[in-house]
């Protein structure tokens, strides 16, 4: 069986910054508050330079991706994009990527699985790698979230965040010995789609004249059972890929887990029983950016020297849907 090995990654975050000071303007919060909860002190927003979209952020993250691997756009031969906040419902936003970068007419699909998107993508790519379908794979996580966001809650409004990371997954060569995604583990149960969830928009309640400015029209959440399942599923998922593989957490190098509240990376520390050194965080410059938090905070700590080649690197994230999953890979 062929390896998939994550040859190069990128990511793109706006300018435009997001302070904890900023919100205790527009609803009733504290930088206290937010700090202590989440652990966020400011994130990145498109506000006024949304001329750029989901896809600008995607765009700009997979052309550093795709450089970072020592390629070009024509050798990309598929390209997969995790998002919940597509610039258009119709058409993918892998479609928009795909021609800003000259990719050619090639496999291009989005998928919807929110803050577990990027490691549903790393899923799928090195499913179609270790196959033989294709040689070349662009997965890309990015969110806009802040277009959905409500900023009259203040429950939901203080932890979102915009950016996009990317990775470029290829077909290993001998030479790449034990590099590679060695295991991967996707779940999810619909049950729970209403504790985080978008109520309008669909083709079930679509807008209408009467509908359009409510609430509804944003993200909702129950926080508190959220953080109940995600802390018990993320650490399930670990284990799931630890067991898959026959590692143990002392062989991990770094856990790079989805950046959602630092308190619930905290508790998965504990539950894995890995040290502080051993878990990469940077909630506190992004808050919550769903899908592209694994990959941003991948290519951060790839670029910084906090993981390198050979490194084994555990992601875990849980989201919408609900959904939720795991990947370990040797860098
Ligand atoms: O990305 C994947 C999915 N998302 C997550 O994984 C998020 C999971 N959930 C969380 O991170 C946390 O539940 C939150 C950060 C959302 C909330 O933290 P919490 O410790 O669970 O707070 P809570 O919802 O239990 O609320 C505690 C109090 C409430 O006041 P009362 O009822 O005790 O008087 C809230 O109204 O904090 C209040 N509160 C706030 N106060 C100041 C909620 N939001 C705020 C706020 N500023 N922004």
């Amino acid at each position: 069986m062929n390896s998939a090995i994550i040859k190069g990654t990128g990511h793109y975050t706006p300018e435009h910054i997001l302070t904890n000071a900023d919100l205790e303007k527009i609803v009733d919060t504290s930088d206290e508050w937010i700090q202590t909860r989440t652990g966020i002190q400011e994130r990145r927003v498109l506000n006024g330079h949304n001329d750029i979209g989901l896809s600008g952020m995607a765009t700009n993250a997979a052309r550093d991706a795709i450089d970072d691997a020592g390629l070009e756009p024509k050798d990309i031969e598929a390209v997969i994009m995790a998002t919940v906040t597509p610039d258009y419902r119709l058409p993918a936003t892998a479609t928009l990527v795909q021609h800003n970068l000259g990719i050619g007419r090639v496999a291009l699909m989005d998928i919807v699985a929110a803050c577990t998107g990027f490691l549903y993508g790393l899923s799928v790519s090195r499913a179609f790698i270790t196959c033989g379908m294709y040689k070349n794979v662009l997965v890309i996580g990015g969110e806009h979230l802040t277009s959905i966001t409500n900023y009259e809650d203040r429950t939901t409004c203080v932890l979102f965040g915009d950016g996009a990371g990317a990775a470029v997954v290829s077909r290993g060569e001998p030479s790449d010995n034990g590099r590679g995604i060695l295991a991967t583990y996707l779940a999810g149960d619909g049950q729970y789609k209403d504790l985080l969830h978008i109520p309008l928009g669909g083709s079930k309640n679509p807008f209408t004249n009467d509908n359009a400015h409510l609430p509804g029209r944003h993200v909702h959440m129950d926080g508190r059972e959220i953080f109940k399942l995600a802390v018990k599923e993320m650490a399930d998922a670990a284990e799931h890929v630890l067991e898959q593989a026959g590692c143990k957490p002392s062989d991990i190098d770094m856990v790079i887990p989805h950046q959602a509240n630092h308190r619930i990376i905290e508790a998965l520390r504990r539950r894995l029983n890995v040290p502080e050194d051993r878990v990469y965080s940077n909630i506190q410059s992004y808050g919550n950016t769903s899908s592209a938090s694994v990959p941003i905070a991948l290519d951060e700590a790839r670029r910084t020297g906090v993981v390198k080649e050979g490194s084994l690197v555990l992601s875990t994230a849980f989201g919408g849907g609900l959904v939720w999953g795991s990947a370990l890979y040797r860098l």
